[in-house]
């Protein structure tokens, strides 16, 4: 298969690694910890035919990379979501599709996307879910990795599903959102723990936008409504549908969870992509998040500099507070999940210095609380994704875990699987379980203990 190696994106480890496989027992550096006992399910996008026309980084099929913990030994096995679309490229050997950077010129009988499936994964009501933001989830089985096929929820939801929805600790409902780029922009949606939505209601966002992430709180649930505008009549002059319109600003909206009352704040335009958290003090919401000066999607993948931010809304006085916590480029942002919309003292980021970019070479540690930061390095030309933390115990503390990561070994063109512990970061990892091949860098994951 040839691919344009002149698109970054299909170069080096963003290349496609098309091989489905299974490892057993795999090398381990150190020991795993034996209360792991889980799978920790990555996903990122694999493009399984040389696309049609230019490539973006979002477009490629979702591949799933599944490391299995159990009684201190490791095992891997990835799958591609067998996606209709990608079913019907397989039946024809070829791509069909157009994507972000490149529109069909004609529409076959597929349609112009197909759902890309790459951008998250989550267990939920005793199923895997594959998510990406332009369509519905895909289920899959836990064990063999299987696509059974879109979930809807039992035929509740019939529009697109953020690949960012957030479980609330408390109830262990699943928040989420869709949007779409004409009326209702967005629609927030409650599922139950056991797989029923219990509710949707849409939200006048006033602009037709690319909202990647959302977050709540206890009571309330926030959307950050950055001027990536969807200008669908630029596709018959041939340009990418998102525009950025920084004269529009940035509107925050503020959902009470009970009412559906939404409170709006303007501030001056940003983008974010993701973020680390939200909780509520005193007549304040405060919010974490990854803040880029703007955003420029007509490349081949997203370009700007996310660096961590602090807004902190008036819920009362209506204004908006902006701190930026560091310089350093963090992207990926995770926290200790239990504490979703509650204070949180710790987040954790792949990291970098580098200028501008989605490569990184580290990973951060922030601690909140003193305003401080930890970074760690696996050495030069490694590359860490999205980090995991992972609890020891249900009621163990913040801190009382472990952090798991991909990082790619540029030397030796492999993947490893690299488990820190939380509460001694800078240390040398507790284990590295090393893969036999590279995980192209990608987008999300999440743990899943055993059941
Ligand atoms: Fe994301």
């Amino acid at each position: 298969m040839m691919y344009d190696s002149r698109n970054p994106f299909l170069s080096g480890n963003y290349a496609p690694w098309r091989e489905e496989g299974d490892e057993f027992d795999l090398l381990v550096d150190g020991e795993i910890p034996r209360e792991l006992a889980g799978t920790l399910y990555r996903i990122g996008p694999n493009p399984h035919y040389p696309p049609r026309g230019r490539y973006h980084w979002f477009d490629g099929d979702g591949m799933i990379h599944g490391f299995t913990l159990r009684d201190g030994k490791a095992s891997y096995r990835n799958r591609y979501v067998k996606t209709a679309g990608l079913a019907a490229e397989m039946r024809a050997g070829k791509s069909l599709f157009g994507g972000l950077a490149e529109m069909p010129k004609e529409i076959g009988p597929e349609g112009p996307f197909k759902n890309a499936a790459n951008t998250n994964i989550i267990g939920y009501a005793n199923r895997l879910l594959a998510l990406w933001e332009g369509g519905l989830p895909h289920e899959l089985k836990p064990g063999s990795l299987e696509t059974v096929g879109t979930y809807n929820f039992c035929d509740r939801l019939d529009g697109p599903m953020t690949a960012h929805p957030k479980f609330d600790p408390k109830t262990g409902e699943l928040l989420f959102f869709g949007y779409q780029p004409f009326p209702p922009y967005v629609v927030w949606h409650r599922a139950d723990a056991n797989g029923n939505l219990v509710e949707s209601h849409p939200i006048d966002s006033g602009l037709p936008v690319m909202m990647h992430d959302f977050v709540a709180t206890d009571n309330y649930a926030i959307f950050f409504v950055c001027p990536s505008v969807f200008r669908l009549e630029n596709l018959a002059q041939g340009k990418p549908p998102l525009q950025w319109e920084p004269d529009k600003g940035t509107r925050i909206g503020v959902m009470n969870r009970k009412n559906l009352e939404v409170k709006w704040f303007m501030t001056d335009a940003f983008y974010v992509f993701h973020f680390l958290n939200a909780y509520e003090e005193g007549n304040s919401i405060v919010v974490d998040f990854c803040r880029m000066a703007n955003l420029d999607m007509s490349g081949d993948g997203p370009s700007g500099k996310p660096q961590p931010y602090r807004f902190t809304l008036d819920m009362k006085g209506g204004g908006v507070k902006q701190a930026q916590i560091d310089d350093q480029i963090n992207e990926f942002p995770r926290i200790d999940d239990r504490l979703a919309g509650f204070k949180h003292r710790y987040g954790y980021f792949a990291s970098s210095r580098a200028a501008s970019g989605f490569g990184f070479s580290s990973i951060t540690k922030r601690d909140y609380q003193k305003n401080r930061a930890e970074t760690f390095s696996l050495g030069p030309n490694t590359n860490p994704g999205e980090p995991v933390f992972v609890p020891r115990a249900d009621k163990s503390g913040e801190l009382d875990g472990w952090l798991l990561s991909v990082w790619y070994d540029g030397d030796n063109n492999r993947s490893e699987l690299v488990i820190q512990d939380a509460g001694d970061f800078t240390s040398k990892p507790v284990a590295r379980v090393k893969l036999s091949h590279r995980v192209p860098f990608g987008f999300h994951g999440n743990w899943v203990p055993q059941t």
